[in-house]
């Protein structure tokens, strides 16, 4: 059976089950922000299952495009290493919108694989959700599987099904537990059955999900994931069209069934029209390339371009993964968009908007390759080079993958499958550091022009954020693009969003700017950063997700609620540590500047010491116990003398409103407008994490809360674990074991100092035999095994005074290099000069050096041709006699 009347079947299957036939939708999918690309067949129905849209029909079936590369399934570093991964596939899928539930779907699945396309029963395998006893007395009892191969996966840790089990097509969405379909390809392909250690080879693979969607995960106001039911159970399957036809054609691998045969030779063709030589006809590049056109070409069809964000970059990353390949392959000029013929080919019958768009495709990836075939070879000499260096560890500075990024255009997963190919990593943590050190930067020169350039005469805007993280139906009343007003924004554009209402609070006080979303039924925007453009006008800094946002528009404000109270927390916690300050070092400390974020509180103040580790554990003490009395905050907002009546703290040099906010904290009374806690318990823990100082005075100390509190405390005590089972012995003695092994090593090396002086004096009253005469000059050039360069000094000086009258050159070796030691004595230095003595031995081992007329060092790199070096010395000193 040919794919396409494989995908056929499925369909007609279905429908002579009652299912409507649904045409694919795109695979960028129209209005659904949460999402990047469509990654399965639900998508389409995602809001029937949640219950917000009413079709004609209860139950449907689709042959759905979908790609997973980004997101929350994303199998791209996959493609070209097993046989079954892909980034663009088809979706065969059949659904009930609370008609049919678990028995029926079973059921469907059973019939279809085993009576239509004649799949022998003893190969299929089922999973079913850990908990999940009605799937699985289904599959056991009425279907009749053996025990054996029905499998429950649940929250077993470490397997990868721990999580596929309970489907989810993002962070938010409709979601459920699930039972899967394996096929058994038999004990000639490695791999074992799901759950087993090794689930992940190409022998048992899933060939088809049934998910039983029950559950809405959605975020609430307070920024947690939640979960609701869905009004009705429902149905949701997806089985790989690609995996369907690999076992139903009895082929090795997707890449070897008729889908890929014809795309697969013309890769290989368009390589070696491109400069490769002989390329293998299975090599694992060549199966990259003919995933990668698929997925490029229907997105670029359904409307994206490279870009350096979103889809556009997911689809520049495919692209360039593929051209790489192409490259390792031989290639050397543009070959992949010659590829969309053939592809078009292959599918533009069952997808007609391959036809239709062909040559915009054509052109779009063409215009890709030729930009990386510009940068291509430089930054793969540049990556080769590093390569040759790379130290045992085997990862990749993060810093020069960042560089290959920026510079040449290398995405981080293309560099990071040119290590995956040799054995190595590349450091992610360090190519994060560096792109997010680049974006602040590049950030905060844009939110300084921004702010600069901003002519703003609308309403002020009205602050909620201290009662609500949500405002709805805010009214958009200014919109800026590079500094600019203007009267729209649209998906991709960069721009400041100014509302008539907002909960997000705005860069003051030491405190940085709420992030999250702005969001209506046709748009959606991120807000990265919140500040005042006037003094009460809020602008927020961010990007359009999707849609459009106009002037007037209304949309519901959402501040992320997990770095809201992150933040809260850590402004909270430097009020009580300011007073705890000036409890345990005095009054004469005072704020000088401060800087609450997300992951810490940062705190400058007048002090003129550094502070003790007595200090510092009394300041930890007192906010921690201020923490426990778990204590109400209270805001209250009055007139500025009033508020200078009831003590609170104020500021030197700052100004102050007439109408102030002062904050009650656990005993702390400061005049605040940042957002706080409600009761300092919420602040969990709180620790100091540096000290150090800023300027004369001035001191600076960093403080973390929360979970990053615990974290903290969480890893130190793991680091002292391990230290104490290295050193064998309970973590409280660890401090008397340390001081006990330091004893110990004190005592070998010296001990070992003394035996190699000794070893050195009876060595050198061995080389002194050996000297030579040389016109009643004793001459002498040995090597000294095992000798430092101390040690050769030392004997060299011990050789001068034993031997009279002398000229002495010590060598020893060690890791290839040669070190030197010459010495002449004193009454000979007139003719005898030890710097040119060693000068010369030093040039005959692959060095130079130098010194003083009576004691010279240099080095070589050459060992073998030392012996001869040494032999020389006699006559050149014979010569200047
Ligand atoms: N939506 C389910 C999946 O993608 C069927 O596996």
């Amino acid at each position: 059976m040919k794919a396409a009347e494989i995908r056929s079947t499925f369909l007609n299957f279905f429908e002579s089950k009652g299912h409507q036939i649904v045409a694919s939708s795109p695979v960028v999918p129209g209005d659904d922000p949460t999402l990047l690309f469509t990654n399965a067949g639900m998508n389409q129905f995602k809001d029937v299952f949640l219950g917000f849209d009413k079709r004609p029909y209860t139950r449907a079936a689709t042959a759905q495009k979908c790609i997973r590369a980004g997101g929350k399934h994303n199998d791209l570093e996959n493609v070209g290493y097993t046989a079954r991964h892909h980034t663009f596939f088809e979706m065969l899928g059949n659904f009930s919108f609370g008609d049919y539930f678990k028995q029926d779907a079973i059921k469907y699945a059973w019939e279809l694989l085993t009576e239509v396309f004649k799949l022998p029963k003893d190969k299929l395998w089922a999973t079913v959700y850990a908990e999940d006893d009605e799937a699985y007395d289904i599959w056991t009892n009425q279907i009749g599987l053996p025990a054996e191969r029905v499998i429950r996966i649940g929250d077993n840790k470490g397997s990868r099904y721990a999580s596929d089990n309970f489907w989810m097509m993002g962070d938010t969405g409709p979601c459920g537990p699930c039972s899967e379909i394996f096929y058994d390809f038999g004990p000639d392909v490695a791999g074992g059955p799901p759950g087993s250690p090794d689930e992940d080879g190409d022998r048992y693979t899933e060939v088809w999900n049934n998910v039983f969607m029950q559950f809405n995960r959605r975020v609430d106001e307070n920024g947690n994931y939640v979960m609701d039911l869905l009004p009705k159970p429902s149905v949701d399957t997806g089985m790989g069209l690609e995996r369907l036809t690999r076992v139903l054609q009895n082929v090795p691998t997707n890449y070897d069934i008729d889908l890929f045969v014809n795309l697969m030779a013309a890769a290989r063709r368009e390589v070696e029209a491109a400069g490769g030589d002989n390329v293998d006809k299975d090599s694992p590049s060549l199966k990259a390339i003919a995933d990668h056109i698929r997925a490029c070409s229907f997105t670029v069809a359904d409307g994206v371009v490279p870009s350096n964000e979103g889809r556009g970059y997911v689809l520049r990353r495919i692209a360039r993964r593929a051209i790489r390949h192409g490259y390792k392959l031989g290639a050397r000029t543009p070959f992949f968009y010659k590829l969309v013929d053939a592809l078009t080919r292959e599918m533009g019958k069952a997808y007609p908007e391959l036809e239709a768009k062909q040559r915009r495709i054509t052109e779009v990836l063409k215009q890709e390759e030729e930009r990386f075939f510009q940068t291509i070879a430089n930054g793969m000499e540049i990556l080769e080079a590093a390569l040759v260096d790379l130290g045992a560890d085997k990862v990749l500075d993060g810093e020069l993958a960042f560089k290959l990024h920026d510079t040449y255009g290398f995405p981080l997963d293309l560099t990071a499958d040119v290590l995956r190919e040799r054995g190595l990593s590349v450091d992610e943590a360090g190519f994060n550091a560096a792109m997010t050190r680049q974006r602040e930067q590049a950030r905060a020169a844009g939110k300084f022009k921004m702010a600069q350039g901003l002519d703003y005469k609308g309403t002020a805007t009205t602050f909620q954020g201290y009662e609500k993280l949500m405002v709805e139906d805010a009214k958009v009343t200014g919109l800026y693009v590079d500094g600019s007003p203007v009267e729209v924004i649209r998906a991709g554009e960069d721009a400041v969003v100014v509302l008539d209402n907002t909960p997000f609070y705005a860069e003051s006080g030491g405190q940085s700017g709420d992030c999250g979303v702005l969001i209506n039924g046709k748009a959606g925007f991120t807000v990265d950063d919140t500040f005042k453009i006037q003094a009460d006008v809020f602008g927020h800094l961010g990007r359009v997700l999707e849609g459009e946002i106009r002037i007037g528009d209304t949309i519901d404000a959402r501040v992320r609620g997990v770095q809201r109270a992150a933040t809260a927390r850590n402004h909270s916690a430097t009020h009580l540590m300011h007073k705890a300050l000036r409890e345990v070092l005095g009054n004469h400390v005072q704020q000088k500047g401060s800087l609450v974020d997300v992951d810490k509180t940062r705190f400058d103040f007048a002090h003129n010491a550094p502070m003790t580790d007595e200090e510092i554990l009394k300041v930890e003490q007192i906010v921690n116990r201020e923490i426990l009395t778990n204590a109400a905050t209270q805001a209250r907002v009055m007139g500025i003398e009033d508020a200078q009546q009831t003590g609170a703290m104020m500021l030197f040099g700052e100004k102050y409103g007439d109408s102030v906010r002062v904050l009650d904290i656990g005993s702390s009374r400061e005049l605040c407008g940042g957002t706080h806690v409600s009761r300092t318990g919420d602040i969990g823990f709180f620790k100091i994490v540096m000290e150090g100082g800023v300027a004369a005075g001035v001191r600076r100390v960093e403080a973390v809360t929360g979970e990053n509190a615990m974290n903290l405390i969480l890893e130190r005590e793991a680091l002292l674990e391990s230290v104490a089972a290295q050193l064998k012995t309970p973590v409280a003695d660890v401090p008397a074991k340390l001081a006990q092994t330091q004893e110990h090593v004190k005592a070998l090396e010296k001990e070992l100092a003394a035996l190699k002086g000794k070893l050195a004096s009876s060595q050198s009253d061995a080389l002194a035999e050996q000297a030579i005469d040389v016109n009643g000059i004793k001459v002498l050039a040995a090597t000294l095994d095992g000798a430092d360069v101390p040690a050769l000094r030392e004997a060299v000086d011990k050789l001068r005074d034993k031997l009279g009258t002398a000229a002495v050159v010590l060598a020893a070796v060690a890791d290839g290099k040669v070190s030197l030691i010459a010495g002449v004595t004193a009454n000979l230095t007139g003719k005898v000069k030890a710097g040119e003595l060693v000068n010369m031995v030093a040039q005959q081992v692959g060095g130079k050096g130098g010194g003083r007329p009576d004691m010279a060092q240099a080095g070589g790199t050459n060992p073998a041709t030392l012996p001869a070096a040494l032999a020389s010395v006699g006559a050149w000193v014979s010569a200047r006699l």
